[in-house]
């Protein structure tokens, strides 16, 4: 515990510890999987920006970096079902081995509009890395090649993970306490 952050807090669900970990796992599987070939890491910004700097750092390979900033949730907690790209990729991925970085799959709808649109581009190869996955995404038919940990249906904040975008700062995942929401 080391922010004013923490107070708010009710339960750790994944210590700092556990991420690394896991992380650490992760990559050797991404690792052994990809053989010579070099991953096009793509995140979704904001909130995969702690995961996938610690993964691409994990990686015993070199890896590239792109970013997209795509739109589901507004301020709240609730998916809005609407997807919106604010900001793109900065080059072509065409003929790229696009891995898709992210923190956490809710409805699945963020990422399965993101995998078809980035399908489109035509990458050598596609697939998914999440962090989190809850348990309503197991009825949305993306294939998620990699995931760190499969959570309850809860609303977590932590490790790029906010409520109102604040507590993406905190090294590991918990759960608020109601009183922030009421507040
Ligand atoms: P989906 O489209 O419902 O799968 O939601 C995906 C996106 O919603 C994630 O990339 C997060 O940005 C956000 N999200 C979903 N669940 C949570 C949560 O528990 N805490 C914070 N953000 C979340
Ligand atoms: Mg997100």
């Amino acid at each position: 515990m080391s922010s004013p952050l923490d107070a708010d807090i009710e339960q750790t669900l994944v210590t700092a510890e556990q991420i690394q970990s896991k992380i650490t796992q992760l990559a050797a599987e991404i690792d052994a999987d990809y053989g010579d070939r070099e991953p096009l890491l793509v995140g979704v910004l904001k909130g995969a920006v702690m995961f996938m700097s610690d993964l691409a750092r994990a990686l015993h390979r070199p890896s590239t970096m792109e970013f997209m900033a795509i739109s589901s949730y507004g301020s709240g907690t609730k998916s809005s079902g609407v997807v919106r790209i604010l900001k793109d990729l900065d080059r072509d991925v065409a003929g790229q081995h696009v891995l898709i970085v992210e923190d956490i799959i809710d409805s699945g709808l963020t990422l399965s509009w993101l995998l078809k649109n980035l399908t489109a581009r035509h990458p050598a190869s596609i697939e998914i890395v999440t962090l989190l996955r809850k348990p309503d995404a197991v009825k949305v038919h993306v294939p998620v090649k990699y995931v760190g940990f499969d959570i309850a249906n809860e609303f977590v904040v932590g490790y790029g993970l906010d409520y109102a975008e604040r507590y993406r700062d905190l090294p590991y995942i918990g759960r608020l306490r109601p009183a922030v929401y009421a507040g």
